[in-house]
Protein backbone atom coordinates (compact mmCIF):
# COMPACT_ATOMS: atom_id res chain seq x y z
CA UNK A 1 0.00 0.00 0.00
CA UNK A 2 1.48 3.21 -1.17
CA UNK A 3 1.86 6.41 1.68
CA UNK A 4 -1.19 8.68 0.51
CA UNK A 5 -3.19 5.35 0.77
CA UNK A 6 -1.96 4.21 3.99
CA UNK A 7 -2.54 8.11 5.09
CA UNK A 8 -6.18 8.36 4.13
CA UNK A 9 -7.29 5.45 6.10
CA UNK A 10 -5.47 6.66 8.93
CA UNK A 11 -7.42 10.33 8.57
CA UNK A 12 -10.60 7.71 8.24
CA UNK A 13 -10.01 5.25 10.47
CA UNK A 14 -7.38 5.47 12.99
CA UNK A 15 -7.69 7.60 16.38
CA UNK A 16 -3.85 8.89 17.23
CA UNK A 17 -3.56 10.34 20.91
CA UNK A 18 -5.76 13.08 21.60
CA UNK A 19 -6.75 13.39 18.26
CA UNK A 20 -10.34 14.03 16.73
CA UNK A 21 -12.14 11.78 14.40
CA UNK A 22 -11.57 12.06 11.28
CA UNK A 23 -7.84 13.07 11.76
CA UNK A 24 -6.98 16.71 11.52
CA UNK A 25 -3.48 16.80 10.74
CA UNK A 26 -1.48 13.45 8.66
CA UNK A 27 0.90 12.03 10.87
CA UNK A 28 4.36 11.64 9.58
CA UNK A 29 4.50 7.87 8.20
CA UNK A 30 7.35 5.51 9.53
CA UNK A 31 8.73 3.07 7.89
CA UNK A 32 11.33 2.09 10.20
CA UNK A 33 13.62 3.41 13.45
CA UNK A 34 17.18 2.58 14.09
CA UNK A 35 19.91 4.08 16.85
CA UNK A 36 17.87 7.62 17.50
CA UNK A 37 16.95 7.85 13.83
CA UNK A 38 13.70 7.08 12.65
CA UNK A 39 12.85 6.65 9.09
CA UNK A 40 9.92 8.25 7.33
CA UNK A 41 8.53 6.69 4.17
CA UNK A 42 9.86 9.14 1.49
CA UNK A 43 13.49 8.28 3.22
CA UNK A 44 13.75 11.34 5.74
CA UNK A 45 15.44 10.83 8.80
CA UNK A 46 14.67 12.55 11.63
CA UNK A 47 16.32 12.54 14.81
CA UNK A 48 14.25 11.59 17.49
CA UNK A 49 14.21 13.97 20.55
CA UNK A 50 10.88 12.30 22.22
CA UNK A 51 12.21 8.76 22.89
CA UNK A 52 8.86 7.98 21.71
CA UNK A 53 7.94 9.50 25.03
CA UNK A 54 10.81 8.93 27.41
CA UNK A 55 10.38 5.05 26.64
CA UNK A 56 13.14 4.50 24.57
CA UNK A 57 16.13 5.40 26.24
CA UNK A 58 18.74 2.67 24.36
CA UNK A 59 17.59 4.11 20.82
CA UNK A 60 15.57 1.87 18.42
CA UNK A 61 16.68 -1.62 16.80
CA UNK A 62 19.13 -2.01 19.53
CA UNK A 63 21.45 -5.10 18.62
CA UNK A 64 21.00 -6.71 22.41
CA UNK A 65 17.45 -5.74 23.04
CA UNK A 66 16.23 -6.78 19.45
CA UNK A 67 18.32 -10.56 19.99
CA UNK A 68 16.45 -10.69 23.73
CA UNK A 69 13.49 -10.44 22.10
CA UNK A 70 13.94 -12.88 19.23
CA UNK A 71 15.33 -15.38 21.23
CA UNK A 72 12.36 -15.22 23.98
CA UNK A 73 10.21 -14.98 20.71
CA UNK A 74 11.62 -18.78 20.32
CA UNK A 75 10.40 -20.29 23.72
CA UNK A 76 6.90 -18.76 24.32
CA UNK A 77 5.64 -15.14 23.07
CA UNK A 78 3.11 -15.00 26.10
CA UNK A 79 1.86 -17.21 28.39
CA UNK A 80 -1.48 -16.48 31.06
CA UNK A 81 -0.11 -15.87 34.30
CA UNK A 82 -2.71 -16.85 36.53
CA UNK A 83 -1.57 -20.43 38.26
CA UNK A 84 1.67 -19.99 35.99
CA UNK A 85 5.03 -18.28 36.34
CA UNK A 86 8.52 -18.13 33.97
CA UNK A 87 12.20 -17.16 34.18
CA UNK A 88 11.65 -13.41 32.62
CA UNK A 89 8.90 -12.22 34.59
CA UNK A 90 10.46 -13.47 37.75
CA UNK A 91 13.53 -12.46 37.05
CA UNK A 92 12.61 -8.51 36.28
CA UNK A 93 10.46 -8.40 39.34
CA UNK A 94 13.86 -9.63 41.77
CA UNK A 95 15.59 -7.05 40.12
CA UNK A 96 13.01 -4.59 40.31
CA UNK A 97 13.31 -4.83 44.31
CA UNK A 98 17.09 -4.61 44.27
CA UNK A 99 17.47 -1.51 42.07
CA UNK A 100 14.20 0.63 43.47
CA UNK A 101 14.24 1.93 46.80
CA UNK A 102 13.96 -0.42 50.05
CA UNK A 103 11.65 -1.82 51.24
CA UNK A 104 9.73 -2.07 48.00
CA UNK A 105 9.68 -5.90 48.14
CA UNK A 106 6.42 -6.86 45.72
CA UNK A 107 5.73 -6.26 42.22
CA UNK A 108 2.67 -6.45 39.90
CA UNK A 109 3.19 -6.32 36.77
CA UNK A 110 0.72 -4.54 34.20
CA UNK A 111 0.29 -3.57 30.41
CA UNK A 112 0.54 0.03 30.86
CA UNK A 113 1.48 2.75 32.76
CA UNK A 114 -2.01 3.95 33.10
CA UNK A 115 -3.14 0.85 34.30
CA UNK A 116 0.29 0.49 36.98
CA UNK A 117 -1.32 3.81 38.43
CA UNK A 118 -4.67 2.35 38.68
CA UNK A 119 -3.41 -1.05 40.72
CA UNK A 120 -1.21 1.48 42.82
CA UNK A 121 -4.55 3.53 43.91
CA UNK A 122 -6.64 -0.21 44.08
CA UNK A 123 -3.59 -1.45 46.44
CA UNK A 124 -4.11 1.61 48.80
CA UNK A 125 -7.91 2.20 48.45
CA UNK A 126 -7.80 -2.09 49.54
CA UNK A 127 -5.01 -1.98 52.14
CA UNK A 128 -7.44 0.50 54.23
CA UNK A 129 -10.39 -1.79 53.33
CA UNK A 130 -8.25 -4.51 54.73
CA UNK A 131 -7.42 -2.91 57.71
CA UNK A 132 -10.70 -2.20 59.37
CA UNK A 133 -10.99 1.27 58.06
CA UNK A 134 -12.89 1.39 54.38
CA UNK A 135 -13.61 5.52 54.74
CA UNK A 136 -9.67 6.14 53.79
CA UNK A 137 -10.48 6.25 50.11
CA UNK A 138 -9.43 9.43 49.16
CA UNK A 139 -6.42 10.60 46.68
CA UNK A 140 -4.44 13.27 47.64
CA UNK A 141 -1.96 15.17 44.95
CA UNK A 142 -0.72 18.31 44.25
CA UNK A 143 -2.08 20.58 40.96
CA UNK A 144 0.16 20.16 37.58
CA UNK A 145 0.15 16.15 37.93
CA UNK A 146 -0.13 13.67 35.10
CA UNK A 147 -0.70 9.85 36.10
CA UNK A 148 -2.80 9.09 32.90
CA UNK A 149 -6.07 8.46 30.77
CA UNK A 150 -8.04 6.05 32.43
CA UNK A 151 -10.17 6.84 34.88
CA UNK A 152 -9.06 6.42 38.67
CA UNK A 153 -5.41 8.12 36.84
CA UNK A 154 -7.39 11.21 35.70
CA UNK A 155 -9.06 12.07 39.02
CA UNK A 156 -5.31 12.76 40.54
CA UNK A 157 -4.23 14.65 37.19
CA UNK A 158 -4.29 18.19 37.11
CA UNK A 159 -7.92 19.72 37.40
CA UNK A 160 -7.51 21.88 34.35
CA UNK A 161 -5.04 19.81 32.11
CA UNK A 162 -6.83 16.76 32.80
CA UNK A 163 -10.25 18.38 31.38
CA UNK A 164 -12.08 16.97 35.22
CA UNK A 165 -15.31 19.51 34.43
CA UNK A 166 -15.55 17.49 31.56
CA UNK A 167 -15.93 14.57 33.50
CA UNK A 168 -17.78 16.21 36.70
CA UNK A 169 -19.91 13.41 38.82
CA UNK A 170 -17.80 10.89 37.06
CA UNK A 171 -14.53 11.21 38.16
CA UNK A 172 -13.56 10.57 42.15
CA UNK A 173 -13.48 13.53 43.80
CA UNK A 174 -9.87 13.85 45.29
CA UNK A 175 -7.86 16.52 47.29
CA UNK A 176 -5.44 19.09 45.38
CA UNK A 177 -2.73 21.04 46.85
CA UNK A 178 -1.68 23.87 44.67
CA UNK A 179 1.14 23.24 42.25
CA UNK A 180 4.76 22.52 44.10
CA UNK A 181 6.68 25.35 44.10
CA UNK A 182 9.12 25.28 40.88
CA UNK A 183 12.73 24.84 40.58
CA UNK A 184 14.81 21.59 41.41
CA UNK A 185 17.62 23.83 44.05
CA UNK A 186 15.39 26.34 44.74
CA UNK A 187 15.00 26.58 48.81
CA UNK A 188 12.03 25.05 50.46
CA UNK A 189 9.01 27.20 50.63
CA UNK A 190 8.10 26.92 53.96
CA UNK A 191 4.46 28.53 53.44
CA UNK A 192 3.90 25.59 50.84
CA UNK A 193 5.22 23.40 53.51
CA UNK A 194 2.37 24.42 56.15
CA UNK A 195 -0.36 24.20 52.71
CA UNK A 196 0.53 20.61 52.60
CA UNK A 197 0.57 19.99 56.30
CA UNK A 198 -2.96 21.63 56.88
CA UNK A 199 -4.06 19.92 53.99
CA UNK A 200 -2.78 16.38 54.84
CA UNK A 201 -3.90 16.46 58.44
CA UNK A 202 -7.39 18.19 57.74
CA UNK A 203 -8.13 15.26 55.43
CA UNK A 204 -6.15 12.62 57.52
CA UNK A 205 -9.40 10.67 58.49
CA UNK A 206 -10.25 10.22 54.97
CA UNK A 207 -6.99 9.85 52.82
CA UNK A 208 -5.90 6.77 51.28
CA UNK A 209 -2.80 7.90 49.96
CA UNK A 210 -0.72 10.58 48.40
CA UNK A 211 0.23 10.30 44.62
CA UNK A 212 2.27 12.68 42.75
CA UNK A 213 5.73 12.36 40.43
CA UNK A 214 8.60 12.56 42.52
CA UNK A 215 10.99 15.93 40.98
CA UNK A 216 9.17 16.01 37.61
CA UNK A 217 6.28 16.64 36.89
CA UNK A 218 5.53 15.74 32.84
CA UNK A 219 2.74 15.47 30.88
CA UNK A 220 0.90 18.02 33.15
CA UNK A 221 3.50 20.97 32.49
CA UNK A 222 7.09 19.81 32.35
CA UNK A 223 7.88 21.50 35.68
CA UNK A 224 10.87 20.48 38.18
CA UNK A 225 10.56 20.57 42.06
CA UNK A 226 12.91 20.08 45.08
CA UNK A 227 13.41 16.69 46.32
CA UNK A 228 13.33 18.09 49.69
CA UNK A 229 9.25 18.85 49.08
CA UNK A 230 9.49 14.43 48.62
CA UNK A 231 11.28 14.50 52.47
CA UNK A 232 8.12 16.71 53.48
CA UNK A 233 5.52 14.40 51.90
CA UNK A 234 7.21 11.31 53.47
CA UNK A 235 7.21 12.73 56.83
CA UNK A 236 3.39 14.17 56.98
CA UNK A 237 2.15 10.90 55.49
CA UNK A 238 3.77 8.68 58.09
CA UNK A 239 2.84 10.98 61.05
CA UNK A 240 -0.76 11.15 59.93
CA UNK A 241 -1.05 6.87 58.76
CA UNK A 242 -1.41 8.17 55.11
CA UNK A 243 0.10 5.94 52.01
CA UNK A 244 2.48 7.55 49.75
CA UNK A 245 2.46 6.69 46.42
CA UNK A 246 5.18 7.43 44.03
CA UNK A 247 4.27 7.66 39.77
CA UNK A 248 7.56 7.43 38.45
CA UNK A 249 6.23 6.00 35.01
CA UNK A 250 8.65 9.39 33.24
CA UNK A 251 11.26 9.41 35.89
CA UNK A 252 12.67 5.69 36.19
CA UNK A 253 15.44 4.81 34.73
CA UNK A 254 17.76 7.13 34.88
CA UNK A 255 15.71 10.53 33.68
CA UNK A 256 16.04 12.83 35.97
CA UNK A 257 19.77 12.15 36.88
CA UNK A 258 19.38 9.83 39.43
CA UNK A 259 18.17 5.91 38.92
CA UNK A 260 14.76 6.97 40.43
CA UNK A 261 13.76 10.44 41.41
CA UNK A 262 13.02 9.19 44.81
CA UNK A 263 17.00 8.79 45.02
CA UNK A 264 17.61 12.39 44.78
CA UNK A 265 15.55 12.74 48.86
CA UNK A 266 16.89 9.51 49.38
CA UNK A 267 13.58 8.16 50.57
CA UNK A 268 11.02 5.31 49.58
CA UNK A 269 7.64 5.40 48.88
CA UNK A 270 4.93 2.95 50.10
CA UNK A 271 4.06 2.21 46.42
CA UNK A 272 6.21 2.80 43.22
CA UNK A 273 4.83 2.63 39.76
CA UNK A 274 7.26 2.35 36.28
CA UNK A 275 6.45 1.95 33.35
CA UNK A 276 7.79 3.58 29.38
CA UNK A 277 11.42 2.94 29.70
CA UNK A 278 10.69 -0.13 31.65
CA UNK A 279 11.15 -2.25 28.25
CA UNK A 280 13.64 0.35 26.58
CA UNK A 281 10.65 1.45 24.89
CA UNK A 282 10.52 -2.12 22.51
CA UNK A 283 6.68 -3.20 24.45
CA UNK A 284 4.12 -1.92 26.42
CA UNK A 285 4.95 -3.32 30.38
CA UNK A 286 4.06 -1.24 33.43
CA UNK A 287 5.14 -1.98 37.24
CA UNK A 288 3.63 -1.17 40.59
CA UNK A 289 5.75 -2.15 43.68
CA UNK A 290 4.86 -2.06 47.40
CA UNK A 291 6.31 -2.66 50.43
CA UNK A 292 5.13 -5.52 52.74
CA UNK A 293 3.56 -3.54 55.11
CA UNK A 294 0.97 -2.87 52.02
CA UNK A 295 0.97 -6.43 51.15
CA UNK A 296 0.50 -8.04 54.45
CA UNK A 297 -2.45 -5.72 55.26
CA UNK A 298 -3.79 -6.48 52.00
CA UNK A 299 -4.15 -10.05 53.20
CA UNK A 300 -5.52 -9.55 55.85
CA UNK A 301 -8.96 -8.85 54.71
CA UNK A 302 -11.83 -9.97 53.85
CA UNK A 303 -11.13 -10.64 50.36
CA UNK A 304 -7.09 -11.44 50.95
CA UNK A 305 -5.75 -11.06 47.33
CA UNK A 306 -4.79 -8.27 45.31
CA UNK A 307 -8.20 -8.25 43.12
CA UNK A 308 -6.67 -6.98 39.98
CA UNK A 309 -4.93 -10.12 37.19
CA UNK A 310 -5.00 -8.50 33.25
CA UNK A 311 -4.81 -10.83 30.79
CA UNK A 312 -1.33 -10.14 29.46
CA UNK A 313 0.36 -9.73 33.07
CA UNK A 314 4.27 -10.37 33.07
CA UNK A 315 4.15 -10.97 29.17
CA UNK A 316 7.62 -12.72 29.11
CA UNK A 317 8.56 -11.20 25.89
CA UNK A 318 8.27 -7.87 27.12
CA UNK A 319 9.84 -8.87 30.25
CA UNK A 320 12.57 -10.48 28.09
CA UNK A 321 13.27 -6.46 26.59
CA UNK A 322 12.73 -5.33 30.17
CA UNK A 323 15.60 -7.61 31.69
CA UNK A 324 17.59 -6.44 28.29
CA UNK A 325 17.48 -3.30 29.22
CA UNK A 326 17.89 -3.33 32.43
CA UNK A 327 21.29 -5.50 31.64
CA UNK A 328 22.31 -2.25 28.86
CA UNK A 329 21.41 0.55 31.50
CA UNK A 330 23.13 -1.19 34.35
CA UNK A 331 26.11 -2.44 32.86
CA UNK A 332 26.70 0.89 31.54
CA UNK A 333 27.64 4.43 32.57
CA UNK A 334 23.64 5.66 32.82
CA UNK A 335 24.33 8.57 34.66
CA UNK A 336 27.43 9.89 33.26
CA UNK A 337 25.41 9.39 29.78
CA UNK A 338 22.57 11.37 31.39
CA UNK A 339 25.06 13.96 32.91
CA UNK A 340 26.02 14.64 28.85
CA UNK A 341 23.11 14.55 27.31
CA UNK A 342 22.39 17.24 30.45
CA UNK A 343 25.33 19.42 29.19
CA UNK A 344 24.69 19.19 25.52
CA UNK A 345 21.10 20.48 26.43
CA UNK A 346 21.79 23.43 28.56
CA UNK A 347 23.90 24.56 25.60
CA UNK A 348 21.68 23.62 23.24
CA UNK A 349 18.85 25.14 24.35
CA UNK A 350 20.56 28.35 26.05
CA UNK A 351 19.53 31.06 22.66
CA UNK A 352 16.34 30.06 23.55
CA UNK A 353 15.81 32.31 26.13
CA UNK A 354 16.77 35.22 24.19
CA UNK A 355 13.70 34.85 22.45
CA UNK A 356 11.11 36.95 22.48
CA UNK A 357 7.70 34.93 23.51
CA UNK A 358 9.96 32.46 25.41
CA UNK A 359 9.41 32.44 29.16
CA UNK A 360 11.92 30.40 30.49
CA UNK A 361 14.29 27.45 29.35
CA UNK A 362 14.77 24.60 31.92
CA UNK A 363 16.65 21.28 31.72
CA UNK A 364 17.20 18.41 34.54
CA UNK A 365 18.90 15.14 33.83
CA UNK A 366 18.16 14.21 30.11
CA UNK A 367 15.11 16.62 29.77
CA UNK A 368 15.17 19.96 28.21
CA UNK A 369 12.43 22.45 28.35
CA UNK A 370 11.67 25.58 26.45
CA UNK A 371 8.55 27.22 28.09
CA UNK A 372 6.90 29.80 25.78
CA UNK A 373 4.36 32.67 27.03
CA UNK A 374 1.61 31.68 24.96
CA UNK A 375 -0.09 28.44 23.05
CA UNK A 376 2.59 27.02 20.97
CA UNK A 377 1.68 26.92 17.07
CA UNK A 378 2.00 22.94 17.21
CA UNK A 379 2.02 22.55 13.44
CA UNK A 380 4.71 25.49 12.44
CA UNK A 381 6.65 24.16 15.45
CA UNK A 382 7.23 20.92 15.00
CA UNK A 383 7.45 21.46 10.88
CA UNK A 384 10.62 23.61 12.05
CA UNK A 385 11.73 21.23 13.81
CA UNK A 386 11.72 18.74 10.86
CA UNK A 387 13.39 20.92 8.61
CA UNK A 388 16.60 20.45 10.78
CA UNK A 389 15.92 16.99 10.70
CA UNK A 390 14.41 16.20 14.66
CA UNK A 391 11.02 15.00 15.71
CA UNK A 392 9.76 17.18 18.86
CA UNK A 393 6.25 17.02 19.73
CA UNK A 394 5.14 20.32 21.42
CA UNK A 395 1.84 20.92 23.44
CA UNK A 396 0.18 23.60 25.01
CA UNK A 397 2.97 26.18 25.88
CA UNK A 398 5.79 23.38 25.90
CA UNK A 399 8.50 22.33 23.23
CA UNK A 400 10.54 19.99 25.59
CA UNK A 401 12.64 16.84 24.32
CA UNK A 402 14.50 13.78 26.46
CA UNK A 403 16.43 11.98 23.91
CA UNK A 404 17.80 8.54 23.62
CA UNK A 405 20.44 8.49 26.29
CA UNK A 406 22.95 7.04 23.16
CA UNK A 407 22.18 10.60 21.41
CA UNK A 408 25.76 11.84 20.11
CA UNK A 409 26.69 15.16 20.89
CA UNK A 410 26.69 16.13 17.22
CA UNK A 411 22.94 15.22 17.37
CA UNK A 412 22.23 16.42 20.55
CA UNK A 413 23.57 20.24 19.19
CA UNK A 414 20.95 19.53 15.96
CA UNK A 415 18.35 18.63 18.92
CA UNK A 416 18.91 22.05 20.73
CA UNK A 417 19.24 24.10 17.41
CA UNK A 418 15.84 22.23 15.96
CA UNK A 419 14.34 23.21 19.62
CA UNK A 420 15.27 26.77 18.98
CA UNK A 421 14.24 27.16 15.42
CA UNK A 422 10.58 26.12 17.04
CA UNK A 423 10.50 28.19 19.68
CA UNK A 424 11.25 31.10 17.38
CA UNK A 425 7.83 30.15 14.95
CA UNK A 426 6.05 28.62 17.56
C1 LIG B 1 3.93 10.17 35.08
C2 LIG B 1 3.05 9.36 34.18
N1 LIG B 1 2.17 8.50 34.74
C3 LIG B 1 1.37 7.72 33.98
C4 LIG B 1 1.41 7.78 32.61
C5 LIG B 1 0.50 6.90 31.78
O1 LIG B 1 1.24 5.92 31.15
P1 LIG B 1 0.65 5.17 29.85
O2 LIG B 1 0.59 6.20 28.76
O3 LIG B 1 1.64 4.07 29.59
O4 LIG B 1 -0.70 4.65 30.23
C6 LIG B 1 2.30 8.66 31.99
C7 LIG B 1 2.34 8.77 30.52
O5 LIG B 1 2.75 9.76 29.95
C8 LIG B 1 3.14 9.48 32.80
O6 LIG B 1 4.00 10.35 32.25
Amino acid sequence: MGPQELLALDRAHVWHPYGPMPGAEDPLLVSSASGVRLRLADGTELIDGMSSWWAAIHGYRHPELDAAVRDQLGRMSHVMFGGLTHEPAVWLASRLVEITPEPLHHVFLSDSGSVSVEVAVKMCLQYWRSTGRPEKRRMLTWRGGYHGDTFHPMSVCDPQGGMHSLWRGLLPEQVFAAEPPAGFDADVDHDYVRHLADLIEQHAHELAAVIVEPVVQGAGGMRFHSPRYLHVLRELTAAHDVLLVFDEIATGFGRSGALFAADHAGISPDVMCLGKALTGGYLSMAATLCTSGVAEGISQGEVPVLAHGPTFMGNPLAAAAANASLDLLLRGDWAGEVRRIEAGLRAGLAPAADLPGVADVRVLGAIGVVQLDHAVDMLAASKAAVAHGVWVRPFRDLIYVMPPYVTSDADLARIGAAVVAAAEVG
